[in-house]
């Protein structure tokens, strides 16, 4: 039956915590998947979700939820994305349903777009996140590029991204990263963003927005919700995939949100019941445990006020790493220049090496991650500072 079945190609990111697994060498260091550790180069569970965890038990059941997930998880999360007085929420225009962390999220509206826009395409920043690719090759939905990075300046491309804004066709589909883009740690400032906004009214752009990373990028969940925060003042009609398995640590929960704001309560009603359709026979409905966490954090004053404080902890110490690993590298007289490292924002830095480089990296030095060059922040610990930038100098600095 599947003797023409070929190995699939290892995942990009997933394959390389694989290798690292399976790497018996004491010195090895993963900075490959997006997956916060303290600094001991543990994971984290979080002290909020450990709380979170003791009110629950026992007084959960292990019933079905509903094909949307948990309608007061969903509220909570849909207030963190935009706003407690958004009046979006007020007028109930938001259509949203718990989802299987924000790969779930992303696939449930690629899926809706494929049925309701089935003429559309989407355009998917360059570079991206890779799972982006497979969801929409995965809903049959065309995809298209636009600039986002510039290899020289290690920054954003903003005159080229909006030049492709502006060549769009009339009404396309935008893949937009909400904060903390990855891989490259690069964000459009607030008044970049305003302009970006302004040219998707121009052009009747659809803005679908991935925030997987919500409180990542400046510690502060309100703050990196700004670009939402934008398009929402200038009228526009999003989407948002929202994911928990960063910012509060639930990763393997598979916890997230979609939603889709629409022209009025009825709408919204309508969207979600779609929503639930495309759910049913793809997953049926979304587990318990997870949803019942965030609801328990986000709705409880004082967890909630314990949760911000951690994700800010674990912000500042991908912060301090960063300097740490520029100092570092900057202290061995490396001819080139590692501003990037300290300016690019989130989890991840996108380091400029060459997929070679990154292979001796691996090689040599036991160091894994993706071979774009984009280093795990979250990974690198005072320990391994010190390695990892030796390493890198070796492979570099000729
Ligand atoms: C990453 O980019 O490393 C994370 O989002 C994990 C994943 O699923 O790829």
């Amino acid at each position: 039956w599947w003797k023409a079945v070929e190995p699939a190609p290892k995942d990009p990111i997933l394959g390389v915590t694989e290798a690292f697994l399976a790497d018996t060498d004491p010195n090895k260091v993963n900075v490959g998947v997006g997956a916060y550790r303290d600094d001991q180069g543990k994971p984290v569970v979080l002290q909020s979700v450990r709380e979170a965890e003791r009110r629950i038990l026992g007084k959960e059941n292990m019933e079905y939820l509903p094909m949307g997930g948990s309608v007061k998880m969903v509220e909570e999360s849909i207030k963190l994305a935009y706003g407690e007085n958004a009046d979006v929420l007020k007028d109930k225009r938001v259509a949203a349903v718990q989802a299987l962390s924000g790969t779930g999220a992303c696939r449930l509206f690629a899926e809706f777009q494929k049925r309701f826009r089935p003429e559309s395409q989407i355009y998917i920043p360059v570079p991206t996140w890779a799972n982006h690719h497979n969801i929409w090759r995965d809903a049959n939905v065309p995809q298209r590029t636009f600039h986002y990075y510039h290899p020289e300046t290690r920054g954003l491309d903003f005159a080229s991204l909006m030049d492709d804004v502006k060549n769009a066709p009339n009404g396309s589909f935008f893949l937009l990263h909400a904060c903390a883009h990855n891989p490259t740690g690069v964000d459009p400032t607030e008044e970049q963003w305003k302009e970006i906004s302004y040219q998707f009214k121009v052009k009747n752009h659809y803005p679908f927005f991935d925030m997987a990373y919500q409180g990542f990028a400046s510690g502060d969940t309100d703050r990196d919700a700004k670009a939402i925060r934008i398009f929402l003042e200038d009228g526009h009609q999003i989407a948002c995939a929202q994911s928990f398995a960063k910012n509060m640590g639930l990763y393997g929960q598979r916890v997230g949100c979609l939603s889709v704001i629409c022209d009025d309560a009825k709408q919204a009603v309508a969207v979600k019941s779609q929503l639930q359709q495309i759910a049913r026979p793809m997953y049926s409905n979304p587990p318990v445990h997870g949803a019942l966490l965030v609801y328990s954090i986000l709705s409880d004053p004082d967890l909630k006020a314990l949760w911000h404080k951690e994700v800010k902890v674990m912000a500042d110490r991908i912060i301090g790493m960063r300097e740490a690993l520029r100092g570092n590298l900057e202290n061995l007289g490396s001819p080139l220049s590692w501003n990037h490292v300290t300016d690019q924002i989130g989890m991840f830095c996108y380091s400029g090496m060459t997929p070679e480089q990154v292979d001796r990296l691996t090689s040599e030095f036991h160091i894994y991650l993706t071979r774009n060059g984009r280093i795990s922040m979250a990974g690198v610990t005072t320990g391994n500072v010190e390695y990892l930038a030796n390493a890198i100098h070796e492979v570099t600095k000729s």
